[in-house]
């Protein structure tokens, strides 16, 4: 079928499931990939006591006339990856030709949008994040704007941490991160487990003591079983060296 999708959205592809995208501006993906495995929903005990993803949030593809209208007897091609490896099937028609399905094994759209919850008076202090996809050996949580957490009455406890079992990779969507003072939306921080880590001096200062009654973060954390490894390919490098610097005193960082 055909779905559209927007900035902030999760596109999540079964295995195994033919699909192309159609851009119609400059799109950037983060791509996730569940090798030898595939992705599932959180249960109660990982979503930490707080709701978890509530399905009827996704949305699924649909047999429209914007999918009907690609389809043509050109030849198209179909590359399938196994084993790192790259085979092409080649059809002399558009092999995305489906006319109905049954079950549930659908590509599904999910925005961070719909994971917002807006605190009310009466209600506990939001999850730090919400877990949103699991698989075997990883984890994916998104972080999400954030109201209610400065009002008056709210004990903010300082989030220095060390995961010991995960290693914590975090995508900066958009906004302004709330614990990171020099990080921008299209970076990434890595965290090995074993690691203690938290707010940056400079956000210490600006959201620890003054906690703001509304954050605008949007962030993917992935907390991985397996230890991250760095790609060295990339000629200049993906690492920002002085990443280690910014938990430096405030006065040297701003
Ligand atoms: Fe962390």
């Amino acid at each position: 079928g055909h779905m559209p999708y927007r900035d902030g959205d999760y596109i999540l592809l079964p295995r195994g499931t033919a699909w192309r995208f159609e851009a119609t501006d400059p799109s950037e993906f983060l791509f996730i990939e569940a090798t030898n495995d595939a992705f599932g929903l959180p249960n109660d005990t990982q979503s930490a006591g707080h709701p978890s993803i509530n399905p009827t949030s996704f949305e699924v593809p649909r047999l429209d006339d914007k999918f009907r209208a690609q389809q043509d007897e050109a030849y198209w091609e179909i590359h399938i990856k196994r084993r790192n490896a790259i085979s092409t099937l080649t059809y002399p028609y558009n092999p995305l030709d489906a006319v109905g399905w049954q079950g549930d094994l659908s590509v599904v759209r999910l925005n961070w949008r719909d994971l917002r919850q807006d605190r009310q008076p009466d209600q506990p202090v939001p999850p730090a994040a919400h877990s949103t996809f699991v698989a075997n050996r990883f984890a994916i949580s998104t972080f999400v704007p954030k109201i209610g957490e400065g009002e008056s009455g709210t004990l903010r406890v300082p989030f220095y941490h060390s995961n010991e079992d995960f290693d914590e990779f975090i995508f900066y969507h958009r906004g302004e991160f709330y614990s990171r003072g020099n990080i921008k939306p299209g970076m990434a921080t890595f965290h090995p487990s074993g690691f203690p880590h938290g707010p940056h001096p400079c956000s210490y200062q600006k959201t620890m003591i003054k906690v703001p009654v509304e954050t605008d973060e949007v962030a993917v954390m992935i907390d991985c079983a397996d230890m991250v490894n760095i790609d060295e390919s990339i000629p200049d490098g993906a690492e920002w060296k002085a990443y280690v610097n910014t938990w430096e005193k405030a006065k040297e960082t701003l």
